[in-house]
This record gives C-alpha cells, structure tokens and sequence, in this order.
C-alpha cells in the first residue's frame, strides 16, 4: 500500500512538472508569434497616446525605442519589434 502511494506521489509530480514548463513554452512563443505592431498597441498605451510611427525619424525611433524599452519593461526582442515596426511604417 505505502508503495501505491509513493509511485502515485511521483507519477503526479511529474505530471505538475511537465504542466508548469509546457505553459511557460506557450507563453514564450505566444510572446515570439507576436508582431511589433501589436506589441506597440499593447506596451505603448499604457503610460501615453501612443504617437504615430510617421511622428518621429528612424533615428528618433531608436533612442525612444531604447527609452522607453526601459520604462515598459520590456524584453530586447520586445523593443527590437516595435522599434522596427516603428521604422519600417515611415
Ligand atoms: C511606464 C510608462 C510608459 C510606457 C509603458 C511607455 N512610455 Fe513613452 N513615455 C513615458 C513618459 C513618462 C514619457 C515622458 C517623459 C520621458 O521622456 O521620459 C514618455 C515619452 C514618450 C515619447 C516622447 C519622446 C521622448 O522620448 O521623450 C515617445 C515618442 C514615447 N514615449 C513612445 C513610447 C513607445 C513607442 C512606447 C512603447 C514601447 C512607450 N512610449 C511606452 C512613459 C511610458
């Protein structure tokens, strides 16, 4: 009896392990399948209107982007896609 339970202990403990590092994968490539366009949409509005791409030079764009990755907490590749979502629609 007291073996039933410890392999019942181990096969759900696993179980929770694979659960716990599948939903982290999810939510990278969920961040990865993002597009610079939406991540601007959704970072950029929280603090301010968010100003239009055709507002600012690439240049601009590239020192906001670095600026403001800091403010909005984000990831490198976060502000690498906004930054280049932001150059390439001006
Ligand atoms: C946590 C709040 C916050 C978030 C999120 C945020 N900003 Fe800002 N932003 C500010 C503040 C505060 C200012 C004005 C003061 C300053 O320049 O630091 C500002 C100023 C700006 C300016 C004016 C130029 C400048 O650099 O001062 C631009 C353009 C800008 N933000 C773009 C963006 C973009 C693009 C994003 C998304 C990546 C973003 N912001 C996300 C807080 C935020």
């Amino acid at each position: 009896m007291i073996k039933i339970k410890y392999i019942f202990g181990i096969v759900i403990s696993i179980f929770t392990v694979i659960i716990i590092l599948q939903s982290c994968t999810a939510q990278k490539a969920m961040i990865a399948n993002k597009s610079g366009a939406q991540l601007w949409g959704e970072n950029c509005l929280r603090c301010h209107n968010t100003p239009t791409p055709t507002d600012f030079n690439d240049e601009e764009w590239k020192t906001i982007g670095l600026h403001m990755q800091d403010r909005a907490n984000l990831t490198n590749v976060e502000a690498t896609k906004i930054v280049e979502f932001l150059c390439s629609a001006n």
